[in-house]
Parts: structure tokens; C-alpha cells; sequence
């Protein structure tokens, strides 16, 4: 299976991509993700993405089109992969129809996850991770302990540096400017779904499975 999870910062696309790379036995590939692993290494990636991410702003295309050609290619993605976070822009998701006939891989499905703007910065105000294991604390799907320590690693918990609020308007803002025009890039090809995300976690999953 070749899926791409879309939507706004907050919908749940990490959430739920993990869920269905359990299920199917495919891994979850999140921008997001292999970028603050590369700032927790303090790699050469990382130096050159942190302050951007730390702002919400999008990092530049040929650095996300080379950290996607190069995961793709590892072998647990020869039988299928979730993209999480990517494609974000038009360039992007160009980049990615030229990888997909470069690789010969099959065609896509692309289903937006959408939640409106209130509840979007409500959970993000609200989200903290770990920040040894990355696990995600919630009041509502897992409270974080008193403590401020993982149950599952010992790690500290601590908000993300892009949860601030005026950080998660920006990101929404960078959403509706410069990322949900690449709806239309799918839609022209029917390769477009879309499931409401405003519901709780097992509903959600459901219908994407129903999709799936
Ligand atoms: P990235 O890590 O991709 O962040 P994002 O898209 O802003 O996504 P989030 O992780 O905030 O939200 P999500 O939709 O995954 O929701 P989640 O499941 O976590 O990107 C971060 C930054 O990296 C970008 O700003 C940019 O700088 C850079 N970047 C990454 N990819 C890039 C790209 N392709 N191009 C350029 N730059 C890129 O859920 C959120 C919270 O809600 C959690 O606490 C969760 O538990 C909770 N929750 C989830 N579902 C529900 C539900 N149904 N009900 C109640 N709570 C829920």
C-alpha cells in the first residue's frame, strides 16, 4: 500500500499513520519526524532546518525531496510506505510524481484528514512529548503523569518547540498559503479522498480503514 495522509498541523496524520503502519506492516515516513531526529543528532540537516521548524516555516524543497528519495529507497519500503507530512507544496508533490516513475511505483492514495482551526490549536496547545522516545501526552488520549517523566522510556516531558501558540498560527497560516493548494494537484489526477478528523481517535481509524 502507497498512502499519503494530508492535512492541516494537528489533524492527526501522525497519529493515525502510526496506527496503520502497525496494521499493515509498512512504515510510517514523517518529514517532521526524520528532521527533529536529525536536530536531536545535531547532524548538519539538523543545524540547517532548526530554526526554521522552531519559526513554522517550511523547510526548502530539494532538502525534503532528498531526505524522500533516499528513505523510500530503504528496503522496509519495498512493499509500501505512509507518507506523513509530505507532499507540502507543489514542487513536492511534482518531485514526488517523478520519484514514483523513476522507482516505478504504483499509484498513490492521498486522503485528507480535516479538523476545524479552533480544535486544530486546542490539541496542539495541549500536546507534550517525550523528549527522549517521542511518545505523545494528552489530556484526553494519554495524560501525562505528574511527574513529567515517559512511563515508557524515563524521559523528560516537555511541549515541542512549534506548539507555541503564535507558532501554530503561523504553521496554519503556511498550511492554507502554501500547502493546501496541492489538494488540487491530486484532485486533477483522482487521487483525493477526505475523512472528517474531528472525532475521536477509533472513528477516525475506522473510516480510514473503510477507505483503505
Ligand atoms: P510535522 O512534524 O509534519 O508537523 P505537522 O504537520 O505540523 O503535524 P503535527 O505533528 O503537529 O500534527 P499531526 O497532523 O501529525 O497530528 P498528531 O497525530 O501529531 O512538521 C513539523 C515541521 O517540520 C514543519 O512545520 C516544517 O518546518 C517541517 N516540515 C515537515 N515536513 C515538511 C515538508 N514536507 N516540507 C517542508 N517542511 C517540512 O496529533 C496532534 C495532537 O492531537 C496529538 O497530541 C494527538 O494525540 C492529538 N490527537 C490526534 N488525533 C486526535 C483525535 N481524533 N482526537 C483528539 N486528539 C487527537
Amino acid at each position: 500500500m502507497y498512502l499519503i495522509l494530508f492535512g492541516a498541523p494537528g489533524v492527526g496524520k501522525g497519529t493515525q499513520s502510526k496506527r496503520l503502519s502497525r496494521e499493515f506492516g509498512i512504515p510510517q515516513v514523517s518529514t517532521g519526524d526524520m528532521l527533529r531526529q536529525a536536530i536531536k543528532t545535531e547532524s548538519e540537516l539538523g543545524s540547517q532546518v532548526k530554526s526554521r521548524m522552531e519559526r513554522g516555516e517550511l523547510v526548502p524543497d530539494e532538502v525534503i525531496l532528498s531526505l524522500i528519495e533516499q528513505r523510500i529507497q530503504e528496503p522496509d519500503c519495498s512493499k509500501g510506505f505512509i507518507l506523513d507530512g509530505f507532499p507540502r507544496t507543489i514542487p513536492q508533490a511534482e518531485g514526488l510524481g517523478q520519484l514514483m516513475q523513476k522507482l516505478s511505483l504504483p499509484a498513490f492514495r492521498c486522503i485528507e484528514i480535516y479538523v476545524p482551526d479552533e480544535i486544530i490549536i486546542r490539541r496542539l496547545s495541549e500536546r507534550k512529548i517525550c523528549s527522549s522516545c517521542g511518545t505523545d501526552y494528552n489530556p484526553i488520549l494519554n495524560p501525562e503523569p505528574a511527574d513529567h517523566i515517559c512511563i515508557k522510556c524515563g524521559g523528560s516531558i516537555i511541549s515541542r518547540n512549534d506548539d507555541t501558540d503564535q507558532t501554530v498560527r503561523k504553521r496554519l497560516d503556511i498550511y492554507y498559503s502554501q500547502t493546501a493548494n496541492v489538494k488540487s494537484y491530486f484532485q486533477q489526477r483522482g487521487m483525493w479522498e477526505r475523512i472528517d478528523g474531528n472525532r475521536n481517535v477509533n472513528e477516525v481509524y475506522n473510516d480510514l480503514l473503510k477507505l483503505i
